[in-house]
């Protein structure tokens, strides 16, 4: 099966791949390392719709690893705020001083591998797609495409050993990182999770699973797990156009970005509704906030005195709070008190 299914693969990628802006187009020679890294950690977990636009910011502003190595880690930690998974930016300060200052990044798969915030698949996926190493690329996408083709009966996560062989066994040694983004693509548009495009695939002779008459049963997962809900509560606190933020405890959920004083859900299962300030507070709403391992729903209150906050923190202009790289979850938060009274 291996020849066939790379070249009728790669025939269909010269027609139909998806022009990415990270991508080099047809014939352009070998993409730049320093936009295919700086994708490759935006896309761990994130869709290529929400990637685009920060991608396109980044490059503007930071179009060399040398001048993202020279930025501040709060200006790239404020660029990144809303894509979510923060832990990625600070690697990607810390990754981009390592590759200025031994002169660009390495071109093994070993050697990519040990920088910090590049896992298996990401070193994988740049030694194959920016320097044309046979490297055995398996992401969510790839692994639902082989499973498929192979018709893997074993549940996951177990599976993921003979998808990983599966995948070793029909990657070509030209145009592996071709062949990567190739199966990406598939996975995404064609041999999708649900109601997958068989008749317009074109591995579709050789997939086992279409002969099966059940594509969509493969891979084979087991039941889900609900995730459970915590209870948390943000506090609003305003004076003069300006609201009190903290930063956040160098650990943990957010940890030292700016954020609204909360009441220490992230630290407990649940917030225990303690605010930060004695006197009345109104009920702004709720936010809610899926993580990986549980759903946040947080009230948020808004203060009406005039006494003043204790601790650190820092009042911040009310307009220009999106300067301010909140995370998402908070910048919902606020819209929702800076609304009108309820
Ligand atoms: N997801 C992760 N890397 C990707 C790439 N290079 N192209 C499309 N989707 C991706």
């Amino acid at each position: 099966m291996a020849a066939s299914v790379s070249d009728l693969l790669l025939a269909w990628y010269d027609r139909h791949r998806r022009s990415l802006p990270w991508r080099a187009e047809p014939g352009a020679g070998p993409p730049d390392p320093y936009r295919v890294w700086l994708s490759e950690i935006m896309l761990q977990q994130t869709t290529v719709a929400a990637v685009k636009p920060y991608f396109a910011a980044f490059t503007d502003r930071w179009p060399s690893v040398t001048d993202l190595a020279a930025a501040s880690e709060d200006d790239v930690m404020a660029a990144w705020a809303g894509l979510g998974y923060y832990s990625r930016a600070r690697n990607l300060v810390k990754t981009a001083r390592i590759v200025a200052a031994r002169g660009g990044f390495p071109d093994s798969e070993e050697e990519l591998r040990a920088l910090p915030g590049l896992g298996a698949y990401s070193a994988a996926a740049i030694a194959a797609i920016a320097f044309g190493r046979r490297a055995v690329v398996v992401d969510a996408n790839v692994e639902r495409v082989v499973a498929r083709l192979f018709a893997v009966e074993e549940m996951l996560p177990g599976a993921r050993k003979a998808i990983r062989a599966h995948t070793d066994e029909i990657t070509p040694v030209c145009r592996a990182g071709d062949f990567a983004q190739a199966m990406m693509d598939l996975g995404s548009s064609i041999c999708t999770p649900r109601n997958p495009a068989c008749l317009a695939c074109p591995l579709a002779h050789p997939c086992r699973a279409r002969a099966t008459g059940d594509p969509a049963r493969y891979p084979v997962k087991p039941a889900k797990k609900a995730r459970p809900v915590r209870h948390g509560t943000a506090f609003w606190i305003e004076r003069a156009g300006k609201v009190w933020l903290v930063k956040r405890p160098a650990k943990g959920v957010f940890a030292a970005m700016r954020a609204l004083p909360c009441d220490g859900w992230s630290a407990r299962e649940d917030g225990d509704g303690s605010a930060p300030l004695a006197g009345t507070w109104q009920d702004a709403g709720t936010v809610r906030h899926g993580f990986t391992h549980f759903h946040l729903e947080l009230t948020v209150r808004r203060y009406s005195g005039d006494a003043d906050p204790e601790g650190e923190g820092e009042w911040w202009p009310i307009d220009r709070l999106e300067e301010a790289g909140l995370p998402t979850l908070f910048s919902n938060a606020a819209s929702l008190a800076a609304g009108p009274a309820s």
